[in-house]
């Protein structure tokens, strides 16, 4: 909301880690801001800017020389896409957009979220996205991979600091972070979108999806349920989004990193604890 505007951008931007090498003044966070604003308004968009300036936050706090590219799969119109190619520019790396650029796949019959969508929603033709982040963001960062995610990911190259998998199928999310999460730098991020949906992030909290793929045990997810708070009121259980009452808006996203764990190890004998 308008109202709100420069004190979300305040607290977000300005918390403290942010590596001074960027050399981000107040003029120059607050700019920041306002511009990835202006965006969701001028593209029509999935997420919120909040979720973006937390992106952003993340990446000017990661070191220069940490090597590595952002990959965002899942762009539809490029609001997103043109965003993180903005913060891209400040902080010199490059952004991989992955997307099908046809919308959404066939989802599988096991995929309960793919039970709630349809085949090609969310679509942005390639050359619509790169107008879009060609007039609002910065396509001179941007290297764009169409196709679906089972033929595109499997043999992405790394490094990769953070990724952004706004995906939406629980198949698309789990090829995503089956082909990226090896690549990623030991403190680098994952960040999605579905964060209200408690199954879908449950893939975070599997010790037997970790243990399949990665032999370690699962990483958590900050935000699960709710999204991270920025500014906003949310109470939840999720039933949908026409069911929200009018100032009820979750601004999201949630996000893990390589170097989290979140495992339940306490199991004590039976005899020493009875409840
Ligand atoms: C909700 S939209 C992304 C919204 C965007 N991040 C934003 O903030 O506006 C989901 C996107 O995921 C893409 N997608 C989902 N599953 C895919 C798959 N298996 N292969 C390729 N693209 C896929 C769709 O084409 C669509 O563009």
């Amino acid at each position: 909301m308008l109202i709100n505007l420069p004190i979300s951008i305040f607290f977000i931007l300005f918390y403290k880690n942010m590596h001074p090498s960027y050399k981000m003044t107040f003029v120059r966070k607050m700019a920041l801001g306002f511009r990835m604003y202006r965006n969701t308004k001028k593209i029509k968009t999935g997420t919120t800017y909040q979720a973006h300036l937390l992106m952003a936050l993340k990446l000017l706090e990661i070191p220069p020389d940490v090597l590595g590219d952002v990959v965002e799969c899942g762009t539809w119109k490029g609001g997103s896409a043109a965003n993180l190619s903005i913060v891209c520019k400040i902080v010199g790396r490059k952004l991989r957009i992955f997307d099908s650029f046809e919308g959404l796949p066939n989802g599988h019959p096991e995929d309960r979220m793919a039970r709630h969508a349809s085949t090609g929603l969310f679509c942005g033709a390639i050359d619509e996205v790169r107008s879009n982040i060609s007039r609002y963001g910065e396509i001179d960062v941007c290297e764009f991979n169409k196709g679906w995610y089972q033929d595109t990911l499997p043999g992405i190259e790394g490094p990769i600091v953070l990724s952004f998998l706004d995906v939406d199928y629980e198949a698309s999310l789990d090829i995503c972070i089956r082909s990226v999460w090896p690549h990623l730098v030991s403190n680098g991020y994952i960040f999605i979108d579905e964060y209200l949906e408690l199954n879908y992030c449950s893939l975070f909290f599997s010790e037997k999806y970790w243990d399949k793929y990665f032999k370690r045990k699962p990483p958590g997810l900050i935000g699960a349920g709710s999204g991270l708070p920025l500014g906003s009121y949310y109470i939840g259980p999720f039933r949908g989004l026409g069911t929200l009452s009018p100032l009820e808006r979750p601004t999201g996203p949630a996000y893990t990193r390589k170097d989290f764990y979140s495992s339940w190890e306490f199991y004590p004998d039976e005899s020493e604890v009875t409840p």
